[in-house]
C-alpha cells in the first residue's frame, strides 16, 4: 500500500493538471500544461477538445513518466475539472460537433433575458437552485444544437452525446465505453432537478434538449469505469466539479463551514447539510456533493475574475512582470488613496448577477500611479469576497472562519486584507491544491482508503492564520468607497 497513489487530474480554465497523492494526502508529484484560450466574438470564449483531452494525456504520462510510476502503482484516478464548459459529440465517430463553449461565454445573454422575462426563472430556481445566466450549460447546449448543421437530426438518431469535461474526460478515458458524469457536475447545467437528483423533463422541455444525449449521474465517489490509457487497468473512482472538489479538499464538511478558491475567478462555497437553502440574496443553491446515495447541498457565490485581474494587470496593462510582484508593490503602499478598481471585464457575478456591467478605476487623482491600481487589484478580489459572505450570512449561517485557497493565496498581504476586511479569520491549507486533493479523497474513499469522511477533515493541516487586525471604522471606510465604486460599473 505505501507505494500506492492516487492520480487526480484536474482540468481547469487554463491549464491541464495531473497530481499524484500519496495514502495521506500528500501530493508527491504535478504536471501542468496551459492551452489556448479562443475569443472568436466579443464576450464569446472557446476551448477545443482535443486540447482539453491532448493536454490531460500528457500531463497524466508525464506525471507518472516524471516519478518512474507505473500503472500497477495507481490505485485509482479521479477527475476534477472546470464546470459548466459544454461540449457535444458524435458518439459513433468521436468527433466534436463544435468547440466548447467556456463557462464564461456570454453568447446566450439575449435568450436568457428573453426567458427571464417570459417569467421562467422562479420555477427554474426552485427546480436547479440556479439563475437564468449565460453561465450554465443549458442555453450553451441549445445553442450548439440549433447553430450546427444537422444536429438536431443526428441527436434524433442517437449519435450525440453531450457532456461537461468530466464526461468528456471520462469517455476519452475509457475508450468510449462510460458516458456518465457526478451529480456535482450536473448540477450546474441548469437541467438537474436537485431535490429529485434527476435531469428534470421540464427543463430539457424549456432547452429543446433531447433526453437522448445526456449522460448517467452517478454519486462523486462511485465506479466510473477504467482506463487502459497509461498501462495496466486503473479504476476512476471519484469524479467532481472544481468548486466542490476544493470543498471537499478542505474538509469543509460541517454545515456552515466555507471555503473561497482564487483561481481564475473566485468561489466561495458553504455547506449547507441536507438543506438547500433558497437564497434570497442571488447565491446559488448547488450540490456539494453527493456520497453513497446521499446528498449535501451548498450555497455558492461565483466571481467571474479574480486571478484573471492579475493577468490583466500583467498582460495587457504591463503594471506588473510577474503575478507574485503584486504582493511587494500592495504592501509598500500605506493605503489606496482613494483608488478603487472594479473587475467587472464579463459583467458581474454574485451576488449582482449583471451580463452588462463593465470594468473601471475610480478615484484617480494627479498623484496615484500604477502602485495605487495594481493594489486596487487585489483589494478588489477581496470586497468582492466581502459581497459574497455578506449575502451568505444574510441568508442564514454566519461563517466563523474562511478557508482559503488557489494560485492567489499564496500572496499574504491578499490573505491579511482579506481576513481585515472580512473581519474574519482566514485559514490557508498545508496543501494548496485542494482540488485535486478532494477528487483523489473521493476516490480514495471507494478505495477504501479512508472510512469516512471525518477521517479525511483530520487530515485538514494549517499552514497559516491571518486574524483581523484593522479597527472597525477603517473596514467600514474602506467597504462603503467599494460599493460607491461598484455603484458607478451597474
Ligand atoms: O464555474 C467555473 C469554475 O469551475 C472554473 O474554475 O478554477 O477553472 O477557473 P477554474
Amino acid at each position: 500500500m505505501s507505494d500506492s497513489f492516487i492520480l487526480a487530474i484536474d482540468q481547469g480554465t487554463t491549464s491541464s493538471r495531473a497530481i499524484l497523492f500519496d495514502k495521506q494526502g500528500h501530493p508527491v508529484g504535478m504536471a501542468q500544461e496551459e492551452f489556448p484560450q479562443h475569443y472568436p466574438a466579443d464576450g464569446w470564449v472557446e476551448h477545443d477538445p482535443n486540447d482539453i483531452w491532448s493536454t490531460t494525456e500528457r500531463v497524466c504520462r508525464a506525471v507518472l513518466a516524471d516519478r518512474g510510476i507505473d500503472a500497477g502503482q495507481v490505485a485509482a484516478i479521479g477527475v476534477t475539472n472546470q464546470r459548466e464548459t459544454t461540449l457535444i459529440w458524435n458518439r459513433r465517430t468521436g468527433e466534436p460537433l463544435h468547440a466548447a463553449i467556456v463557462w464564461q461565454d456570454r453568447r446566450t445573454a439575449e435568450l436568457c433575458t428573453k426567458l427571464k422575462q417570459e417569467g421562467h426563472e422562479t420555477w427554474l430556481r426552485q427546480k436547479t437552485g440556479l439563475l437564468l445566466d449565460p453561465y450554465f450549460s443549458a442555453t450553451k447546449i441549445k445553442w450548439i444544437l440549433d447553430q450546427v448543421p444537422g444536429a438536431r437530426s443526428l441527436a434524433a438518431a442517437g449519435d450525440l452525446a453531450f457532456g461537461t469535461v468530466d464526461t468528456y474526460l471520462l469517455w476519452r478515458l475509457t475508450e468510449r465505453r462510460v458516458h456518465a458524469t457526478d451529480a456535482t457536475n450536473a448540477s450546474r447545467t441548469l437541467l438537474f432537478n436537485i431535490h429529485t437528483q434527476q435531469w428534470d423533463p421540464d427543463l430539457l422541455d424549456l432547452f429543446q434538449i433531447p433526453a437522448e444525449i445526456m449522460p448517467s449521474v452517478l454519486d462523486c465517489s462511485a465506479d466510473f469505469g477504467s482506463t487502459r490509457l497509461f498501462g495496466g487497468d486503473i479504476p476512476i473512482l471519484g469524479i467532481a466539479g472544481d468548486q466542490q472538489a476544493a470543498t471537499i479538499g478542505q474538509a469543509c464538511f460541517e454545515p456552515g463551514m466555507v471555503k473561497s478558491t482564487y483561481g481564475t475567478g473566485c468561489f466561495v462555497v458553504q455547506n449547507t447539510g441536507d438543506t438547500a437553502i433558497q437564497s434570497q440574496h442571488r447565491l446559488l443553491s448547488t450540490i456539494a456533493y453527493r456520497i453513497d446515495g446521499r446528498t449535501t447541498y451548498g450555497l455558492e457565490g461565483s466571481i467571474f475574475v479574480a486571478g484573471a485581474a492579475i493577468q490583466w494587470l500583467r498582460d495587457e496593462m504591463g503594471l506588473i512582470d510577474t503575478s507574485s510582484e503584486s504582493e511587494k508593490i500592495a504592501a509598500a503602499l500605506s493605503g489606496n488613496h482613494g483608488v478603487y478598481l472594479v473587475p467587472a471585464f464579463t459583467g458581474l457575478g454574485a451576488p449582482h448577477w449583471n451580463p452588462d456591467a463593465r470594468g473601471a478605476i475610480v478615484g484617480l487623482t494627479r498623484n496615484a500611479s500604477a502602485a495605487h491600481v495594481v493594489r486596487a487589484t487585489l483589494e478588489a478580489v477581496c470586497y468582492q469576497t466581502r459581497d459574497l459572505m455578506s449575502a451568505m450570512a444574510g441568508d442564514g449561517t454566519e461563517a466563523a472562519t474562511l478557508r482559503v485557497d488557489g494560485g492567489m493565496v499564496g500572496n499574504d498581504w491578499l490573505c491579511q486584507f482579506l481576513a481585515d476586511i472580512l473581519g474574519l479569520p482566514v485559514q490557508r491549507p498545508v496543501v494548496a491544491e485542494t482540488t485535486a486533493l478532494g477528487v483523489a479523497y473521493l476516490a480514495g474513499l471507494k478505495l477504501g482508503w479512508y472510512g469516512s469522511l471525518e477521517e479525511i477533515g483530520r487530515l485538514w493541516e494549517r499552514q497559516a492564520s491571518f486574524k483581523p487586525a484593522m479597527d472597525e471604522p477603517k473596514r467600514t471606510r474602506l467597504y462603503e468607497g467599494w460599493k460607491k465604486a461598484l455603484a458607478r460599473v451597474q
